[in-house]
């Protein structure tokens, strides 16, 4: 069976707007073992010097065995990578963007001397909620064009994702029926996917 790696970073848990996306999305999708990183739960750290240099004296020599590369290994082998994440900062949370920084290897996620990506994924979904009136393709919307970037470095042709925006600054009744549409538009995609 393929797997799907759900990397969540709905970092407010179980009261997570974006986290209700995500439920929809996994709801729908058969065909996949998923597999679910818990990245508010991740015990990382951003790279600093000294870790930085220990991970590039066993990439250049070749050593993947440390656990410092389990998190690369299993982006790295997942057939399709779901990320939900909620919008901060006009960009992504820190901690996702940690958690790139240790998938990000030379030698699993990407081939050092080509710099062609190795990861074997056709595909991202990105899942996610804004709080300020900030569509899709928006200047300020920098999380969509980061995660797009890191995709065509990792060699993952197609990107996907499903928002919904203004949840902050509308009446709540207009936020919950612009989340229910965005939660059918989950379920919809899901399906879509499953006879790929
Ligand atoms: C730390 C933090 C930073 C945020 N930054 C932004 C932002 O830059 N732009 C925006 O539109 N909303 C921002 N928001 C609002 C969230 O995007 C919005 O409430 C979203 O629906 C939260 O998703 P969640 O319910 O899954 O946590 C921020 C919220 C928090 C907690």
């Amino acid at each position: 069976m393929k797997e799907a790696l759900f990397v969540d970073c709905c970092i407010r848990g179980e009261i997570s707007r974006t986290a209700r996306l995500a439920r929809a999305f996994f709801h729908a999708l058969g065909g996949y073992h998923v597999a679910h990183v818990d990245v508010e739960k991740l015990d990382i750290s951003p790279l600093g010097r000294e870790m930085l240099q220990k991970r590039d004296t066993m990439t250049e020599a070749g050593n993947y065995e440390a656990p410092m590369f389990d998190l690369a290994k299993q982006f790295a082998s997942a057939d399709m990578v779901v990320v939900a994440a909620p919008f901060w900062d006009m960009g992504i949370p820190a901690k996702l963007k940690t958690y790139f920084e240790h998938v990000s290897v030379s030698g699993i996620a990407f081939d050092g001397e080509t710099c062609m990506g190795k990861c074997r994924a056709e595909r991202m979904v990105y899942l996610t909620t804004r709080g300020l009136d900030i569509p899709d393709g928006d200047e300020q919307e920098q999380a969509t064009p980061y995660l797009k970037a890191l995709c065509r470095f990792f060699g993952i042709m197609e990107f996907q994702s499903v928002s919904c925006y203004g949840l902050d600054v509308i009446p709540s009744e207009e936020g919950e029926k612009r989340l229910a549409r965005a939660e059918a538009t989950a379920g919809e995609l899901a399906e879509s996917l499953e006879d790929l």
